[in-house]
C-alpha cells in the first residue's frame, strides 16, 4: 500500500526521469504578495517565473509545496476538508504544453511502474470554452489518443475548468482535471466528474497557463505558455489506499492515536466526537507547520497571526469537548514533527518555537475559558431556579462581553446542567453591541472631523500607511493598540517589545513617504470579515465573522478593515515626520508624528 512518503518520492522521481529539476518548496508565508496570507498552491512561489522571468533551475521543474487554505475553515471536521495540505507539482516554463503534460500525467497515473491505477477508473474534464477562449478540443483529443474514451472526457465551464491564483491578478488559463472513480453508485443520471456526491474524487489538475490577468480585469496573453500542475497528496493517498477519508491515512492517524491516548476517547465511535478529533488533528498539524516555518508568524490579532490564533483556539476548544484538561497541543505537535520532519527539516529546526508558542497561546486561551467557567458556576444556583431551564441570552452575552467566553461553551455548560440558552436573545444583544461599537467609533471620529475636517482625514490615512510600514520593518507582531488624532498631530500606539532603533524609525518614515510620493489610489470595498481576512486585510480580533466590513486598500501597500473616511490618493498627505517614539505601557510603543506641508 502506497504511503505519503512513497507518493512524494515517486512523483519527484518520475518527473526527474522526464528531465525536470527538483526544486525545494517555499515558505508558507509568501514573499512580496499582498494578495494572500499564506501560500495556497504550489504555483504560488513560482508566479514570477510563470510570468516570464527565467528560473535558475531551468524550464522543467518538479517539487512538493506546503499549502494552507483557510477559506472554508468552518468545513474542517468533515471527512475531506483540510486547512493544511501538501501539493505535488510539475512545471513547464515555456517548454512543453498540453501534449506532453497530458501524456506524462496519464503515464504516471496508470503505468504499473508508477501508480498503476486501472485506466478505466480515470475520467477527465476539459474547458468547455466561452466567448474569446475556445473549447479545449486540443486537450480532449490528446486524452483520447492516450487512452481515455470520449465517454469519460467531460467539458465543463469556467467555474470548474479555469484556474488562476488566489489573488485577483496573475497567470491563469484553462485546465484539465483528473478524477478517480471510487466505484460508488452514481447519484443520478447527471452524475459525472465535478459532482459532489463523492463518486468521483479529483486527484490532479493540469493548468495550461496562457494569460496574465491584470488588475483592470483584462487578460494579457503570456509571452510563453506554461504548465502548472497540482496533485493533493493527502487526497490521492487516501484514494490509493482505499480509505474513506484523508483522516484515515498516516498523515493523520498517528495524531489521532495520540489524541485517543490523551483523551481516553476512541476515534470512530461517535460522529460528534470524531468531528472534534478531526478538527484538533487538522488544526494542530496546520499550526505546527505555520510555527515551524522559517518565516513563522506567531498568534496575534491581525492577518496570518489571526488565522493561526483561530486554529489554535479552535483546537483547544474541541480538546475540551473531548474532556481533555490541561495543555496538550505540544504533544500533538511532537507527533507532527516526528511524522513530517524528514520531508520538512524546518519543523525539526524550529521545534522549540513550535512548542513555546503553542503552549503560550493555549495557556492564554485556557485562562479565558477558566474565568468564564468560574463566572458561569457563580451564576448557576440562580439559573437553576428558572423553571423553564433556560439561561437568558443576556447573561450568556455578559459572559462573552466581559470575559471573552465563547457562546458555544456557554451552551455546552448550560446543557451539562440540563438547560438551554436563549440564543436569539444572545444574537440580538451581540448584534446591538456590534452596531453600537461601530456607531460609537464613527461618532468619535465624526466629532473629530467636524472640528478639523480634511486634516484629520489625512492623518487617518497616514495611520494605515504607518501601521503597514511598522509591520514591514519590525514584523508581523505589530498591531494597533490605539490612535489619537488632532488637527496638529497623530499618535499611534502599537505592540512591540522594545524601543525602536534610530534606523528603524528612519526606515518606517521613509516607507510612508515613499507611498505618499507614489500617490497610491485609496479604494473601499464592502465584504465579509472572513473574506477580508482571507484577502490579507489587517483586522481587529473579536469582530464577528460573516458580517460585512469596509476594507480600505491603498495601492498595493496596505489593506485594512476600517470605518473610514480616507483621502482619495495618498499624494495629498504631504511629508510624514516621526517626532517621537516612546513607551506607552508594557509591550506597547507610541509614535507621535506630523504631516508637514
Ligand atoms: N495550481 C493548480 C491548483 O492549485 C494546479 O489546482
Amino acid at each position: 500500500m502506497i504511503t505519503i512518503n512513497e507518493l512524494r518520492r515517486k512523483y519527484m522521481e518520475f518527473f526527474k526521469s522526464k528531465g525536470h529539476a527538483a526544486i525545494s518548496g517555499k515558505s508558507l508565508v509568501p514573499d512580496n504578495d499582498p494578495t494572500v496570507l499564506f501560500t495556497t498552491a504550489g504555483m504560488h512561489p513560482l508566479v514570477p517565473y510563470l510570468l516570464g522571468e527565467p528560473h535558475p533551475a531551468g524550464q522543467r521543474l518538479v517539487n512538493y509545496q506546503k499549502c494552507i487554505r483557510t477559506g472554508d475553515i468552518e468545513s474542517v471536521g468533515d471527512a475531506s476538508h483540510l486547512t493544511f495540505f501538501e501539493m505535488l507539482g510539475n512545471w513547464s516554463l515555456g517548454d512543453y504544453f498540453k501534449d506532453l503534460a497530458i501524456v506524462m500525467s496519464y503515464e504516471f497515473l496508470t503505468s504499473p511502474a508508477w501508480l498503476g491505477i486501472p485506466a478505466e477508473r480515470i475520467s477527465v474534464t476539459v474547458f468547455a470554452g466561452e466567448e474569446g477562449v475556445p473549447r479545449d478540443e486540443e486537450s480532449a483529443a490528446i486524452w483520447e489518443r492516450v487512452g481515455i474514451p470520449r465517454t469519460r472526457i467531460h467539458y465543463l465551464p469556467r467555474e470548474d475548468n479555469w484556474w488562476g491564483p488566489a489573488g485577483e491578478t496573475g497567470p491563469c488559463g484553462p485546465d484539465s482535471e483528473m478524477f478517480y472513480d471510487t466505484g460508488k453508485a452514481a447519484c443520478g443520471p447527471d452524475c459525472r466528474p465535478g459532482c459532489r456526491c463523492g463518486k468521483y474524487v479529483e486527484i490532479w489538475n493540469d493548468v495550461f497557463m496562457q494569460y496574465n490577468k491584470k488588475a483592470d480585469g483584462s487578460y494579457e496573453p503570456l509571452a510563453r505558455t506554461c504548465v502548472d500542475t497540482g496533485m493533493g497528496i493527502e487526497r490521492t493517498v487516501a484514494m490509493l489506499q482505499g480509505r474513506r477519508s484523508v483522516y484515515e491515512t498516516e498523515a493523520f492517524s498517528p495524531i489521532i492515536a495520540e489524541i485517543e491516548t490523551i483523551s481516553g476517547k476512541k476515534y470512530g465511535s461517535d460522529e460528534e466526537t470524531d468531528r472534534s478529533f478531526r478538527i484538533i488533528a487538522d488544526h494542530t498539524r496546520s499550526s505546527t507547520f505555520v510555527l515551524g516555518d522559517p518565516k513563522a508568524v506567531t498568534p496575534s490579532n491581525v492577518g496570518a497571526g489571526y488565522v493561526l490564533r483561530r486554529l489554535i483556539r479552535r483546537a483547544v476548544r474541541h480538546g475540551k469537548k473531548l474532556g481533555i484538561s490541561g495543555l496538550f497541543l505540544d504533544r500533538l505537535a511532537a507527533v507532527v514533527v516526528e511524522k513530517f520532519g524528514e520531508a520538512y527539516p524546518e519543523l525539526v529546526e524550529n521545534r522549540d518555537r513550535v512548542v513555546t508558542e503553542l503552549r503560550a497561546e493555549e495557556e492564554k486561551f485556557l485562562e479565558t475559558l477558566q474565568k468564564g467557567e468560574h463566572e458561569f458556576e457563580k451564576m448557576l444556583p440562580g439559573l437553576l431556579k428558572n423553571p423553564q431551564k433556560v439561561m437568558s441570552g443576556r447573561l450568556a452575552f455578559k459572559l462573552y462581553d466581559t470575559y471573552g467566553f465563547p457562546i458555544e461553551l456557554t451552551e455546552e455548560l448550560a446543557s451539562e446542567n440540563g438547560m438551554t440558552v436563549g440564543r436569539a436573545e444572545f444574537d440580538e444583544a451581540y448584534k446591538k453591541h456590534q452596531e453600537l461599537s461601530r456607531a460609537g467609533s464613527e461618532q468619535v471620529f465624526k466629532g473629530g472631523l467636524a472640528d478639523h475636517g480634511e486634516v484629520t482625514t489625512r492623518y487617518h490615512t497616514a495611520t494605515h500607511l504607518l501601521q503597514k510600514a511598522l509591520r514591514m520593518v519590525l514584523g508581523e507582531h505589530v498591531a494597533q493598540k490605539g490612535s489619537n488624532i488632532t488637527a496638529e498631530r497623530m499618535r499611534f500606539d502599537f505592540s512591540h517589545p522594545a524601543p525602536m532603533t534610530v534606523e528603524e524609525v528612519k526606515r518606517v518614515e521613509e516607507l510612508v513617504n515613499e507611498q505618499i510620493r507614489r500617490d497610491l489610489p485609496v479604494t473601499m470595498q464592502m465584504i465579509s470579515l472572513d473574506e477580508a481576512v482571507a484577502s490579507g486585510a489587517i483586522a481587529l480580533f473579536g469582530e464577528k465573522y460573516g458580517e460585512k466590513v469596509k476594507v480600505y486598500t491603498m495601492g498595493d501597500f496596505s489593506k485594512e478593515v476600517c470605518g473610514g473616511p480616507h483621502v482619495e490618493r495618498t499624494g495629498v498627505l504631504g511629508k510624514f515626520v516621526i517626532q517621537k517614539e516612546q513607551s506607552s505601557s508594557a509591550g506597547v510603543r507610541r509614535i507621535r508624528a506630523v504631516l508637514e506641508g
